[in-house]
C-alpha cells in the first residue's frame, strides 16, 4: 500500500541531536497531559525515551484502549498498530504516526480482497461457518474488520496460543465453535503456535494467495485444522538453524531467545519462544553472568545489552537486521509531529472509517477479553 509521507522541513533535518532533544522536551512538556506518547520496543533510543508507555503490540494495544484522558496519542511505531489504538480510542482521541511510511511488508502481505476471494474459494470446499479466522495484530483495519464480521478474533505474539485455543475448543469459550482456523498473515507465527498446541504438520496447510485455490487440493483443505497464510516477517525469517548452531558452538551454556516470528526450524532450537515483552522478561530473569543470543529486531537486542551490562547479549544474525519501516520514526518526525500539535496542527492522523472500525473493534475487543 502507498502511502506518503511529505519531507520534512529542513528546520527538523538539519537541526542537530542536542536541539531536537530540547524541541522535543519543550513540546512534550507543553502538552503535558493532553498527550500519550506509545513507542513499541523496536523504536530507535533517540525516539523510545520520550514514550509514556512502551511495550509489545498487545500491550500498547491496550494502553490505547484504557487512556480515556489523553486526547493526542502519538504512536511511535509501524502503521497497523496505529490503526488498531485509533479503534480502540474514543473519538474525540486523535491518534498520530509519526511517518506515513512507517507500514509493515508483512501486514502488506494479505489484503481485504485476497481473504475474501480464500474465504469464497474455501467455501466451495469446506462449511466456512466452521471456520474461525484469526487475524496476526499485523494486519489492516481492513481484514481485522473481516474477522471481527466472520466470528474471528485478532491475536499477538504473546497471545496466539489463547486465541487459537479459544477458536478451536467451543467448549472452553462457547463462541467460536469453529473446527478449522484460517489464519493470517503471518505462516511461522501460526505454525509455531499449531505446534505449541500439540498439532502435527500434517494438520496444518499453506494457503498461498498467489495460487488458485490457495496452491491446495480439495482433500488438503479438508484434512487441515490450520490453515497458514503465506506470509512471513523479512527481518525474522533472516534467522536460521545455522545462527542458532554457531551460537551454541561458540556458548553451549548460552541461552537462546526466538520470536515467534522466526521460522519453525529455528523455533524448535530455542530455549524459549516469545514476543518482545517475553523475550524483555526472560532477559531480566536471567542469572548475572549469562550469555544469550536473541532472534529479534536489531534495537530491541542492542537496547537490551547496554541496559543488562551483567549479561553478554547478542543477535543470533551477525549481520544486523533492522525493521526498516519502524525505522523511519526519528527523532525529527517525532518534533515535526509534537511542535505541529503544539501549533494546533495535527499531522498524520491515523483514522479508520467508522464502519471498518464496528468490525475491527469487536475482533480487538475478543482478543483483549480472551487474554
Ligand atoms: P510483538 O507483538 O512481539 O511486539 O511483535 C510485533 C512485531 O511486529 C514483531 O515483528
Ligand atoms: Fe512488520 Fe517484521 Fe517490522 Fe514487525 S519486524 S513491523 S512484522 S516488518
Amino acid at each position: 500500500m502507498l502511502r506518503l509521507q511529505p519531507p520534512l522541513p529542513d528546520d527538523y533535518t538539519l537541526a542537530t541531536p542536542a536541539q531536537l532533544e530540547a524541541r522535543i522536551a519543550a513540546a512534550k512538556a507543553e502538552l503535558s497531559d493532553r498527550l500519550l506518547i506509545l513507542g513499541h520496543h523496536y523504536q530507535r533510543d533517540e525516539v523510545i525515551r520520550w514514550a509514556d508507555a512502551r511495550g509489545d503490540s498487545l500491550k500498547l494495544a491496550r494502553y490505547a484502549a484504557e487512556n480515556d484522558w489523553a486526547s493526542d496519542i502519538v504512536f511511535c511505531g509501524v502503521h497497523f498498530m496505529a490503526e488498531s489504538a485509533d479503534v480502540l480510542t474514543g473519538p474525540d482521541q486523535r491518534v498520530v504516526l509519526p511517518d506515513l511510511n512507517a507500514g509493515c511488508s508483512m501486514a502488506d502481505m494479505a489484503d481485504i480482497d485476497e481473504v475474501e476471494e480464500a474465504w469464497e474459494q474455501l467455501g466451495r470446499v469446506i462449511d466456512v461457518d466452521r471456520l474461525v479466522p484469526v487475524t496476526y495484530m499485523n494486519s489492516s483495519a481492513a481484514l481485522k474488520a473481516f474477522v471481527g464480521t466472520h466470528g474471528g478474533a485478532v491475536c499477538t505474539s504473546s497471545n496466539a496460543r489463547a486465541v487459537l485455543t479459544w477458536a478451536l475448543d467451543p467448549t472452553g469459550s462457547g463462541e467460536a465453535a469453529g473446527d478449522r482456523v484460517l489464519f493470517f498473515p503471518d505462516q511461522h507465527l501460526g505454525r509455531n503456535t499449531g505446534f505449541d498446541l500439540g498439532y502435527r504438520a500434517s494438520d496444518m496447510a499453506l494457503w498461498n494467495p498467489r495460487r488458485p485455490m490457495g496452491g491446495l487440493e480439495d482433500s488438503d483443505v479438508k484434512g487441515a485444522t490450520l490453515l497458514l497464510w503465506k506470509g512471513h516477517c523479512s527481518v525474522h525469517q533472516r534467522f536460521t538453524p545455522a545462527h542458532v548452531e554457531a551460537f551454541r558452538a561458540e556458548h553451549p551454556d548460552g541461552i537462546v531467545l526466538v520470536h515467534p516470528e522466526c521460522a519453525h526450524e529455528v523455533a524448535v532450537l530455542a530455549d524459549e519462544v516469545g514476543s518482545t515483552d517475553a523475550i524483555i522478561r526472560a532477559v531480566e530473569g536471567a542469572a548475572p553472568g549469562s550469555t544469550i543470543g536473541i532472534a529479534t529486531e536489531i534495537h530491541l537486542v542492542k537496547r537490551l545489552a547496554d541496559e543488562h551490562p551483567h549479561l553478554r547479549i547478542s543477535c543470533l544474525d551477525p549481520l544486523v537486521c533492522p525493521c526498516s519501516t519502524m525505522f523511519r520514526i526519528d527523532a525529527p518526525h517525532l518534533a515535526w509531529i509534537l511542535e505541529g500539535l503544539v501549533e494546533g496542527e495535527v499531522r498524520n492522523r491515523i483514522t479508520v472509517d467508522e464502519e471498518t472500525a464496528r468490525g475491527a473493534r469487536v475482533a480487538l475487543e475478543r482478543m483483549l477479553t480472551i487474554t
